[in-house]
């Protein structure tokens, strides 16, 4: 497709309409099986020699959609769809490592990530050696010749503080390390590969889906590393595979284009462990991708209002967003961000552990779930949930204090971000007053709220005589006109 733009790609990319029936949305291939032409057709498909189609646990044509589209938006030359982002973490090692070898990740990664890497690997004889991304320079000190990868997330929460990929890509490629990065906070607002990054990887259960329905993962391949260059580093590419008729997947390949380590994990890892998105998934992925360009200038735009508001309030701690950071967290993050400093907030709210849970039990629009970039807006207190398996010095190297509540999203209309807290640190605004808005308080700003009366009872609108954000000096101004509406008639001030 010849265009680069996120909004176009998101909706044309692998698909404008099904050659057979003319459906311009995606159809659902729920099979588990496709017909082979012949015994010829069928050898060549196994061999490699043709890609198509062979059986739904390695490849299917719905899942093959959003794989397209995401390589396309990223920049990457071929994906592969997984069951769940654990899926592709894990893939995203296991693919070019094994037992004895080992690699270097951030310490700032999701708790999920940080279990399977540290014990599950650790099980398998990979080593995962944990370095502080604070100084790049930890991931060459930790690199030996049997470091196969790198390993961090764009914008790991609870930090927040936006990885150093351009610093850390440039160390692998001096030592022929690709840095893998998971971007699931961060799609469309930062370009991994754009920075040097060798693979990206997604759990596509967050931003991308959008709407809290489906569990899913992606791996996706920039084509950008030579892995032949370092083949003693990566044998896995480099010599005969046993368990594919002795293939070297950086020769088998190489007419195909610069896919080998994608084509590895599909038809050896993904055969093997049978990890494979459902074509149900893929097509609310798709659904969800569709909007995603829309949907992440509002959560960032919505974020950056509530992490305004919330700094400074005086019953939190402190507020943790990339937009408020100064010094080098601020420059990495206006390094490798565009568009937005993300849908995610994180405050330490004061009186650490019980005001946290405190304000979790509070909620009454917001959810309390494991999720992050949903439609809806979402909270949880990490420390005894997400990061719960964390000893207490690991919670500190991750970030997680105790007070510390995270956020996500805010996808909500304009007007009514700060609804739906009960009490807490924020309230909410109640029908049928006129009151401080808190949203602007730290500022000195008040935004007045009338009820308005329409055919369907109450609802709720900004008066239409005050400006939005009228600026007040003294509590007096807080007895301002109410207007009362009346299918959208104003009616009478009070
Ligand atoms: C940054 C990040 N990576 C990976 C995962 C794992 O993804 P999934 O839940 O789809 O397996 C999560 C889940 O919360 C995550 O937040």
């Amino acid at each position: 497709m010849p265009t680069t733009h996120p909004e176009t790609l998101a909706l044309h990319a692998g698909h404008r309409a099904d050659p057979t029936t003319g459906s311009v949305a995606v159809p659902i291939h729920q099979t588990t099986s496709y017909q082979f032409r012949d015994t010829e057709h069928a050898g060549n498909l196994f061999a490699l020699a043709e890609l198509g189609n062979i059986y739904t646990r390695i490849m299917n044509p719905t899942v093959d959609v959003l794989e397209q589209r995401l390589a396309a938006i990223e920049g990457g030359v071929a994906a592969l769809g997984l069951s769940s982002g654990q899926s592709a973490s894990m893939f995203s090692i296991l693919n070019i490592a094994r037992a004895g070898d080992n690699f270097v990740c951030s310490t700032d990664i999701y708790g999920g990530t940080w279990n399977l890497f540290k014990n599950t690997m650790r099980d398998m004889g990979i080593e995962a050696r944990f370095v502080d991304p604070a100084d790049p320079e930890g991931f060459r000190t930790a690199t030996d010749d049997k470091t196969r990868a790198y390993y961090a997330e764009t914008l790991p929460n609870p930090k927040l503080q936006v990885f150093p990929i351009a610093e850390v890509a440039a160390i692998g490629r001096e030592l022929g390390v690709p840095l893998i990065m998971d971007n699931t906070a961060a799609p469309l607002l930062c370009r991994p590969f754009d920075h040097g990054a060798a693979i990206v990887m997604y759990s596509t259960t967050k931003y991308i889906g959008g709407h809290g329905t489906s569990i899913g993962g992606m791996l996706i391949d920039g084509g950008n590393f030579d892995w032949e260059a370092h083949a003693d580093r990566f044998p896995m590419l480099n010599e005969p595979d046993p368990s594919y008729h002795g293939a070297v997947w950086t020769e088998a390949v190489k007419p195909l284009g610069p896919i080998a380590y994608i084509i590895k994990a599909r038809v050896t890892l993904l055969r093997d462990i049978g990890a494979a998105m459902s074509p149900q998934n893929a097509f609310q992925f798709i659904q969800g991708l569709e909007t995603l360009p829309l949907r992440m200038e509002r959560h960032c735009e919505n974020a950056t209002k509530v992490s305004e508001f919330l700094n400074g309030h005086d019953k939190v701690e402190r507020v943790i967003y990339p937009g408020l950071m100064d010094g080098e967290a601020r420059k990495r993050a206006d390094a490798h961000l565009s568009g937005g400093y993300s849908g995610l907030v994180g405050m330490e709210v004061k009186g650490g552990l019980e005001a946290g849970k405190k304000f979790i039990d509070s909620l009454e629009l917001l959810y309390h779930v494991a999720n992050i970039g949903d439609a809806r807006s979402l909270a949880i207190h990490p420390a005894s949930t997400t990061h719960s398996q964390l000893d207490a010095e690991e919670l500190l190297q991750a970030g997680v204090t105790p007070g510390y509540v995270r956020l996500s999203d805010w996808h909500r209309a304009r007007r009514r971000h700060y609804r739906g807290y009960r009490s807490g640190p924020v309230q909410g605004l109640v029908p049928g007053r006129v009151q401080t808005c808190h949203v602007f308080a730290s500022r000195c700003e008040t935004r007045y709220c009338v009820a308005s009366v329409t055919a369907h009872g109450f609802s709720w609108h900004v008066c239409p005589a005050c400006p939005r954000r009228l600026k007040i000096s003294s509590p007096r101004h807080r007895h301002a006109r109410m207007w009362v509406m009346f299918r959208g008639q104003r009616k009478f001030s009070a």
